[in-house]
Parts: C-alpha cells; structure tokens; sequence
C-alpha cells in the first residue's frame, strides 16, 4: 500500500488547477446506460471511484473508451444486468446503475452495498421511490431485484434529502410513462450536472437545483457529449490547505458559485478571497502566535450550506486557529475518524456527540498517521502540511479514490511531498 511522506511548515505558492468532479462524473457515467447511442464525456478525472465505475459498466456490458480526460461509452448490447457485491462493497456509488437499468430494461440485480467507515449509509429511500413508479423490488441474498414493466411516474417526497437517491430517481424517471415529481430533492451542484447531461440526451427535466424536481418521461433518449464540472471539493480542499499553511495560491477552472459556504468560512477565518467565473486567489499570511486564523465554527449540512465532504478538510485548518471553535457533522454518524489521527500530529480536539470541540495550538508536529476514507485523508494532509517535520500517511488509497494527483499537484505548489510506494523503505 502507498504511503505519503510530507515535510510540513512551508507555505503554498502558484497556480494548480481542478480536476472534473468525481461525484458528478460518478452518476453521468451511469447515465450513459439510459440510451443505445454513443455518450461521450469530457473533463473526466483520473480517480480510482471512475475507474472502478468503468469496471462495473464494461461487466454490464457497456464499450468504454478512456483516453486522457475523455471518455466514450455505449451501452448498445448489454449483457449482464447486474452490479455484483465485490463492485458495490469497494464503491458505494455503484447504486447509480439501478435506476437507469430498471428504467431502460425492465430489470436489474444490484448488490446493497452494506454499512462503511462514515455511517450505515442505507439505501431505503432509492427503494421507496422505485417502489412509488411501479417497481416490484424484492431483496435476496444481499442484492436487491427490481423489475417493472415499464416505470410510472409518481409524486415522491424522501425522507431525507439524498444525493445519490436524488440522482438514481432522477435517472430511472426520464424514461418512466408520464410525470414524476421529486420532492425533498438535493439541490446539490452535481445534480444540476447531471440533469444537464441528461437533458442533452433528450429528457425532459425542470427544477434541478431545488428541492422539487419535475420529470416528463419521455420513450427514448439520444446519444449526447457533456463536459463534467469541476469539482467543488477538491477546490475546497486547496483553498483549506493554503489557509491552513499560508501562502498565496491562483485555483484555475474552478466554479466559485458552487463554494459560497466554504469561501465564506474562510473569509471569516481571515483569509482574503477573490474570484472570477472559473478561478479562485487565495492569500493568508504566514504568521504564528496572536496573528494566527481565526477560529470559526461549522455545521454540515445540505447543499447549499457547509458541506459534510469539506468538514475534515476544515478541522485541520481550525486546529491551529487562535482559540476555540466547534465542528458539527449533521450528514453522517461516524465521521469524525480522523480526529484521533490529528491529535497524533498534536492537534486537540476532543468529540462531544456530533460536535468535535476544536481548541486550537500554536502547531502541530509529524508524527504517522492513518488515513480511514477520502475526506478524512485529505484533512490528514492539511495537517501535515502545517506540522513541523515528516508525517507519514498510510493507506493513501483512499485519497486516490477521490483526488487526482493530490502529491504532484501540491509539490506544484511547493509543499515537499512524496509517494513512497508499497515495499520501498521499509
Ligand atoms: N440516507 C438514508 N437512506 C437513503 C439514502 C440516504 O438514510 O436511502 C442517509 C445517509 O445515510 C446519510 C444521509 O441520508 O446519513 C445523506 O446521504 P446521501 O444519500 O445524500 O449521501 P450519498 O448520496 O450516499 C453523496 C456523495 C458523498 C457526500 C454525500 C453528502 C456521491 C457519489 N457521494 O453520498 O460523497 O458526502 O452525498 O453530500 O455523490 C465523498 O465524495 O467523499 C462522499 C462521501
């Protein structure tokens, strides 16, 4: 397993720009499966999530092609309509392909993906709003089998705002006879993506970015070329780390619209914004002492308030503020995993429920740490950045999951950073 090694203390300078965003590509790859014409997409991340997407699309049967940030599918013939355990317990993401399979086929047979290091994270409401456009679903051996005969459109209202159930509903609704309205929908940017996607492909969909969205199914969908956003969190996290370091860095081919709440966060805190249609500056000065940050607290929540995918990102900068600040995640039950490795770097937060109580320190210091999923990792790197001497961080695959060159991106910028593969130097 890769490791990270980092040498902390520096600040960040330059330019890096944003990759595509992964949880908008995630659901617009499964898109492609609504139609037999060719797909193609661009601004696609390398990321290891796309990656294993692929893998489930080509055993369902889809021609991918992926060459640089492009990548062509069809899902003309599909021979398998299935999404198997061993796919759906790495990514749960992989949920995505039971709309569109049910919507277009008829049939499906897709794997519950089971709790992970976040939360139980169950998938009631997907199956609720399935059930509510005529699906019959039975669970069986641990996977879920939906058929319908062709789904009806229906009025549904989730009990919770889901982003993924929003986008699987969504997807199985295009194709559905007659109209469904989504309500309690998420409002998050990547569903605006993906509804963009698909109304390129025909669909007929109105309301995306609120919490109601209208869907007219219509019999069919064409072919359609869609370039994916970029992604929010990743920009996020740049902009944590040079807060968190000082610094002065240009973020290129970000969207600022889609970051409101966290650019917001970090003015508070005292960092100095700017921003155009697709960039971001950031400037903090690098100072210790009583011209350290301000502590500012945060509450996840639904787009588009704080998101829960930036939280960790943000403790790390909070863990050296001057003063106190509390960090509440109100998204999932166990995501505060990274707190006990931040404190290994010296930080000192302590957990009281929902909230972890941040007091800030002076620095922290390089110690090893344990990455447990992808943002949790990418909070570990902030910290790491700041801390006095070398940290290494072990079990980087989750960071590979979600960030696209994160160590070549941030040497870009200065920081001294290095990937030491499985094996070498130890
Ligand atoms: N929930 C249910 N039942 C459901 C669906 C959701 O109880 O049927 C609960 C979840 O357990 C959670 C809350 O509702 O407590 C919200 O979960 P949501 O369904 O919105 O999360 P998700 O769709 O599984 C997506 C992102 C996550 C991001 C969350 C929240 C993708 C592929 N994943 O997950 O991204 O944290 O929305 O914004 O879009 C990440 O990128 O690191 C990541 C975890």
């Amino acid at each position: 397993m890769d490791r990270l090694v980092i040498s902390g203390g520096g600040a960040l300078t330059g330019e890096v720009a944003v990759s595509g965003a992964k949880n908008a590509t995630l659901p617009i790859l499964c898109a492609a499966l609504l139609t037999g014409e060719p797909v193609q997409l661009d601004n696609v991340p390398r990321l290891r999530d796309v990656a294993t997407m692929v893998k489930l699309l080509r055993q369902i049967g889809v021609q991918v092609e992926h060459s640089g940030d492009r990548v062509e599918l069809s899902a003309h013939a599909l021979d398998r309509l299935e999404a198997p355990y061993d796919l759906v317990k790495t990514m749960r993401a992989s949920i995505l392909v039971l709309g569109p399979l049910l919507a277009r086929f008829g049939e499906a047979r897709v794997s519950l993906p089971g709790g992970c290091a976040i939360g139980p994270r169950p998938v009631d409401q997907h199956i609720k709003g399935l059930q509510a456009m005529g699906a019959a679903i039975e669970i069986e051996q641990g996977y879920i089998i939906a058929r319908a005969q062709r789904l009806r459109g229906a009025r549904i209202v989730t009990d919770m705002v889901t982003v993924t159930g929003t986008e699987n509903l969504m997807m199985a609704a295009v194709l559905a006879e007659g109209q469904t309205i989504l309500e309690n929908a998420a409002r998050e940017p990547e569903i605006v993506d993906l509804a963009e996607a698909l109304v390129g492909m025909g669909a007929k969909i109105s309301g995306a970015g609120t919490d109601c969205i209208s869907i007219e199914g219509v019999p069919r969908l064409h072919g359609t070329r869609h370039r994916v956003m970029p992604d929010r969190i990743e920009t996020g996290t740049f902009l944590c780390a040079v807060a968190a370091t000082g610094g002065e860095v240009f973020v290129r081919g970000a969207r600022p619209a889609t970051l409101d709440a966290v650019v917001e966060k970090l003015r508070e805190a005292g960092a100095a914004l700017e921003a155009g249609p697709d960039w971001i500056r950031i400037r903090v000065a690098k100072t210790r002492g009583n011209g350290r940050l301000k502590p500012v607290s945060v509450r996840t929540s639904e787009y588009p308030a704080f998101p829960t995918d930036m939280q960790a990102q943000f403790m790390a900068l909070n863990s050296i503020a001057h003063g106190t600040s509390r960090v509440t995640e109100t998204i999932f039950e166990n995501r505060f995993m990274h707190v006990a490795e931040l404190n290994r770097l010296g930080a000192d937060i302590e957990i009281e429920g929902i909230t972890a109580i941040v007091n800030g320190v002076e620095s922290l210091s390089g110690a090893s740490v344990m990455a447990t999923d992808l943002r949790a990792s990418a909070g570990l790197v902030i910290g790491a950045l700041i801390a006095e001497g070398d940290t290494t961080i072990d079990r980087i695959y989750h960071l590979d999951r979600g960030y696209e060159q994160m160590e070549k991106k941030l040497a870009g910028l200065g920081a001294r950073i290095r990937r030491v593969a499985s094996g070498e130097g130890r």
